[in-house]
């Protein structure tokens, strides 16, 4: 059977990953696909640093060039950033290639477009690594829960600031103090503005709103406070009141079901709420719809590994969608479906 040809944009923490689960999964993915997968090109800033396992004949620094090869089934975007993956992406589209992206920042600002320029062409965008790393989220949502619906999604959905949160929680730490060894330990990035800020969370609330709530939703929609004006003092007082302080993404539906809101902010929770336990750099979403009652999914929502899991998990979708002769749920699909008006945040 003809190979899938997948090409890689990016080999950080998470491309590498994709590249190595991909060699060393080998066999089973190829099992699953019906298959054997071939990384066809890898897109890097910087060739001359070491890749294991990566064949340097492989490597390019020409990432425009490797999307318009014209014989690639998918690309997998792991740059991040708008510009210039929404253009590679839009370029894969056009030469053939499905995309599998973790970029949450772009899919929350042009996530209709590229749906749209996916379905102009017949292929498939997929981002479940886009949310929450590991953690199932686009794909129950999209699928398990098509049937349902959904009235609230609420939870963790950034890593670095939850694990922040949480050492200010246990040690008594400042913010600052806390800041500074979640980047020691390599949680944190360099700039760590998008985290604490709450811009990623913001991105991964106008993500999940829009899909959940089959309606368009941006990241200008989503109202957002970082968490940078906690204080030790405010855990001291919460802790008074048998409470925690976690940074919530929180995607509701109105009563009246006529508009839905998206909010990312520092909120006081009970420490009998399943939420207070989730230490570290974990994730845990709470889904709320009328059939199924609450669900929570629970894991590691960021790293090199546990979002390469996600980004794999796509690949194999997209494979089998080939199969098939189809492709996956696009935006048409949600825009059939009435379309909520935006509410006052
Ligand atoms: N910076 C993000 C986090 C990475 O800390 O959760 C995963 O999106």
């Amino acid at each position: 059977t003809r190979p899938l040809k997948v090409a890689l944009l990016g080999c950080g923490v998470v491309g590498s990953e994709v590249a190595r689960i991909m060699t060393t999964h080998a066999d089973d993915l190829a099992a699953r696909i019906g298959a054997p997968v071939e990384l066809a090109g890898v897109a890097v800033r910087r060739p001359d640093k070491v890749r294991e396992g990566i064949d340097p004949a492989l490597i390019t620094t020409d990432a425009t060039a490797l999307v318009k090869r014209g014989d690639l089934d998918v690309v997998v975007e792991v740059i991040g950033g708008i510009e210039p993956a929404r253009t590679l992406i839009t370029t894969a589209f056009e030469h053939g290639a499905s995309v599998v992206s973790a970029n949450k920042a772009l899919l929350a600002q042009d996530g209709a477009a590229l749906h749209a320029a996916a379905e102009e062409h017949g292929k498939d965008l997929y981002y479940e690594a886009a949310v929450a790393g590991a953690i199932p989220l686009i794909r129950p949502l999209r699928e398990s829960l098509a049937g349902d619906k959904v009235n609230r999604v609420l939870g963790i959905v950034n890593g670095t600031t939850n694990f922040i949160l949480d050492k200010m929680d246990s040690t008594g730490a400042g913010y600052q103090e806390a800041l500074d060894e979640a980047t020691a330990l390599g949680y944190a990035e360099a700039d760590p503005t998008a985290d604490v800020e709450g811009f990623d969370a913001a991105a991964k609330a106008a993500i999940l709103a829009g899909i959940a709530f089959h309606t368009r939703v941006r990241l200008d929609d989503v109202h957002r406070e970082g968490m940078t004006e906690v204080t030790a003092a405010d855990f001291a007082s919460a802790k008074e009141m048998g409470c925690t302080i976690k940074l919530l993404a929180i995607c509701e539906r109105a009563e009246d079901g006529a508009s839905v809101t998206a909010r990312v902010h520092p909120a006081m929770i009970p420490l009998s709420h399943p939420l207070a336990s989730v230490r570290g750099a974990y994730n845990a979403v709470f889904v709320e719809s009328d059939a199924s009652g609450r669900l929570m999914f629970y894991g590691p929502g960021a790293g090199g590994s546990p979002t390469a899991s996600a980004v794999l998990g796509d690949l194999v979708a997209i494979a089998r969608n080939r199969i098939n002769g189809t492709t996956g749920p696009g935006e048409s699909a949600y825009a059939a479906l009435p379309v909520s008006p935006m509410g006052e945040v």
